[in-house]
């Protein structure tokens, strides 16, 4: 198969949807892979590491999207890049097609076969291709806290760590899935005095069972985080109840509960934030300050840091790449049960239910359109 990898132009993405490495696996397959000028320098690959690996380079985004039969991608294609998009050709990227209507007619229009990184679902519902970003936004967040509580940065002032014959900051995590279980490590490896609050009983057993002794279980609810954010230095807000929209778990009132400097770090904040002040920020504009308390809410923290973005993304989309490759996206989506739930939209015809509905577009069922390649 020919594939294309493009540089990606959104606003401040630095990630690259194919790794050098990637590119030498799917040279041992046989495929061709066509690397637009520049692509990989944002994660720290060169044009020459891409050729080393068997790749092409090619000068501009208008051949590769021209030459190629798939496109890997890491974001979801910007208005300049809609008309670069041929008609049978495979899209593979973060689309959230449910929050564009825009990206997704003009994904119809285009008859593109558009394969979403983010409705990708193995059996047992987990989601193998977002887990790598929560994981790198878990694992950050206690980074940022910890920075924003410096008091240059308006904080309280506070080491999360402490230090001998001083007591560490109090960190409180609120969600103990992916992002909440690696924010918690973190923070407890800072030396930080972490709990983590969670409303799934048997989440917690387990997370007591594999945390160190620096990080305590409490059940969520109203009346135990109300008390919590009064001795907080550091909020981390991970909660997530997927295909909705994430509850306020501390109120605008809540927030004259809590000390001057207090740092809030709502990682849930593209599901619209389980604290109910934040609002999206940017990585140029990361923080505002509400009633003295510190807000650091933005959208998409896996964009800071490239080099171990682009790796961990890559590391998970990888195989499924080569899937498709290998055996074409019919084939591949018709015997992979996970890969088929990625189909968006196929062809002119949207085949994942919850888009359809976010838009009231006509609604076809994906094994339909699977059986008219078959
Ligand atoms: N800002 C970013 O850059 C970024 C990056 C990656 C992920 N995220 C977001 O982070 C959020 C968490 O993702 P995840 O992968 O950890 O999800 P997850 O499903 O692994 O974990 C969510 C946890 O929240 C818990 N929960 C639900 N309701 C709760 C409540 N009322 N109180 C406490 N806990 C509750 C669930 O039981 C679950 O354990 C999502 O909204 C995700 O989109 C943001």
């Amino acid at each position: 198969m020919i594939i294309g990898v493009p540089k990606e132009i959104k606003n401040n993405e630095n990630r690259v949807a194919l790794t050098p490495g990637g590119v030498a696996e799917m040279r041992k397959h046989n495929h061709t892979v066509y690397v637009q000028a520049t692509a990989g320098v944002g994660s720290g690959f060169s044009d020459e590491d891409y050729v080393a690996a068997g790749a092409t380079i090619l000068p501009t985004i208008e051949e590769v999207y021209g030459i190629a039969e798939m496109i890997i991608k890491v974001k979801e294609p910007i208005a300049s890049e809609y008309n670069l998009v041929k008609e049978g050709q495979l899209i593979f990227t973060y689309f959230h097609f449910a929050s564009s209507e825009e990206l997704t007619r003009a994904m119809i229009e285009r008859k593109a076969i558009c394969l979403a990184y983010e409705t990708v679902e193995k059996k047992d519902r987990s989601l193998p291709l977002l887990i790598p970003m929560s994981e790198v936004a878990g694992r950050m967040a206690p980074q940022e806290g910890a920075k924003y509580l410096e008091k240059p940065l308006k904080g309280r002032g506070i080491l999360l760590g402490g230090v001998p014959g001083v007591k560490p900051a109090e960190v409180l995590v609120l969600g103990g899935g992916i992002v909440g279980t690696q924010a918690a490590k973190i923070a407890a490896g800072f030396g930080a005095r972490v709990t983590i609050m969670d409303i799934n009983l048997t989440r917690l057993r387990e997370l007591d069972d594999i945390m160190p002794a620096n990080v305590v279980t409490q059940m969520s609810n109203h009346y135990n985080i109300k008390e919590a954010i009064k001795t907080a230095d550091l909020i981390i807000g991970a909660v997530l109840i997927p295909g909705a929209k994430a509850p306020h778990l501390i109120t605008r009132d809540m927030l004259k509960d809590m000390r001057p400097g207090t740092v809030l770090v709502d990682v849930a904040v593209d599901q619209g934030g389980c604290i109910e002040t934040c609002k999206p920020t940017t990585h140029e504009n990361p923080t505002f300050i509400i009633d003295d308390v510190v807000h650091y809410c933005v959208a998409n923290m896996p964009g800071a840091v490239p080099f171990t973005s682009t790796l961990a993304l890559t590391n998970a989309t990888l195989p499924y790449a080569v899937l498709i490759a290998n055996k074409g996206w019919q084939a591949a989506c018709s015997q992979n049960d996970e890969l088929r739930l990625g189909l968006n939209v196929v062809n002119g015809e949207v085949v994942y239910k919850g888009v359809a509905e976010a838009f009231d577009l006509p609604y076809t069922n994906v094994n339909n359109v699977l059986e008219t390649y078959a």
